[in-house]
């Protein structure tokens, strides 16, 4: 399981994503969403750019609500694989700990490729809203879609 906002996908998501499906038969990745917060990206939308980006026959993308342990039980997965930039540690520990400690699951932290440790769906969405060049950063699918919404969130 590869969870995660990607509120949008990056393409340091993407290389976490491609690493994953080289080390497991299957994965899953997993949009995550709350009823209650908006994203910059409804969820449908962050679920579609993914798998326009990535088509490669072991990854499915789903989007989740709820606990992640519980998520990942319903789907039978074995392991969460999230990937980690230097200043992520603390935050993914945390998690990851904490996620063993509710249902035993295991995470796999796979440190983010270095051309990718600085970039993030934050950054992102800020160069953005300001009118810079995001294409560097986000697959093909994301580039225009992100700058459209930046223009217009609707
Ligand atoms: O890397 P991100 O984008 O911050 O990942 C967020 C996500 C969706 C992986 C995280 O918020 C999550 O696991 N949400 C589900 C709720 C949950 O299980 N919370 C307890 C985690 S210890």
């Amino acid at each position: 399981m590869c969870p995660g906002s990607f509120d949008p996908v990056t393409l340091g998501h993407l290389d976490v994503i491609i690493r994953a499906a080289g080390l497991f038969d299957e994965v899953i990745v997993a949009v995550g969403h709350s009823a209650t917060k908006a994203g910059f990206f409804p969820v449908e939308e962050r679920v579609e750019l993914i798998r326009a980006s990535c088509d490669r026959p072991n990854v499915q993308v789903e989007a989740f609500s709820g606990l992640l342990v519980d998520f990942c039980a319903a789907r039978d997965a074995g392991a969460v694989v999230k990937g980690v930039r230097s200043g992520d540690l603390d935050y993914e520990l945390q998690m990851a700990q904490m996620n063993r400690r509710l249902s035993g699951l295991e995470t796999v932290l796979l440190p983010t490729a270095p051309e990718w440790g600085f970039v993030s769906s934050t950054l992102i969405r800020q160069i953005a809203s300001m009118g810079g060049d995001v294409s560097p950063f986000v697959p093909d699918a994301v580039a225009d879609r992100v700058a459209d919404r930046a223009r217009d969130p609707g």
